[in-house]
């Protein structure tokens, strides 16, 4: 797969670990940045990773910050992005076989590098879980996307 990866100052530290793992996967990148330790905003990468997904030039997205949370707020300001911020095994595979989740957002502040480095194996091994209730709840996302309003 071709993966997206992005982070603040926060995630730096942790993003070139993911990228050599992501490749000892067999996985191609593309870095997003940022490049140093420097305080960057967390929106940039978010929305550049996010609109790689959403055009179809990367198949999964990864962002990194503090907390991930601000990742996953921005990311899924664009339109069919589907962005969870991860803090536990658990919950890095049920973001992909029950949300069917595009973008995977860490925290390097709340999660150590080898608990992160678990997540994203679990993240880019699990499946869709093709069962019509869970592809139900993602149409419901989507159509409310496209409408803009909960009314018919
Ligand atoms: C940066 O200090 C921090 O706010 C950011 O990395 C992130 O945690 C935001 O959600």
């Amino acid at each position: 797969m071709l993966v997206a990866i992005g982070s603040d100052h926060a995630g730096y530290p942790y993003k070139q670990p993911i990228i050599d793992q992501l490749m000892r996967m067999g996985h191609q990148v593309s870095d997003f940045g940022c490049h140093s330790n420097e305080p960057t905003d967390y929106p940039v990468p978010a929305i550049q990773v996010s609109e790689a997904v959403r055009d179809r030039k990367a198949d999964l997205g990864i962002l990194i910050c503090g907390t991930g949370i601000g990742m996953a707020i921005a990311a899924n300001k664009v339109k069919g992005i589907r962005a969870g911020s991860c803090q536990s095994a658990f919950a890095a595979t049920a973001m992909r076989t029950h949300n069917q989740a595009n973008v995977l957002c860490l925290g390097s502040r709340v999660n150590t590098l080898s608990e992160v480095q678990t997540f994203v194996r679990l993240f880019m091994t699990a499946d869709p879980d093709p069962s019509p209730r869970h592809r139900n709840r993602i149409d419901l996302i989507h159509t409310y996307e496209e409408r803009g309003t909960w009314e018919k």
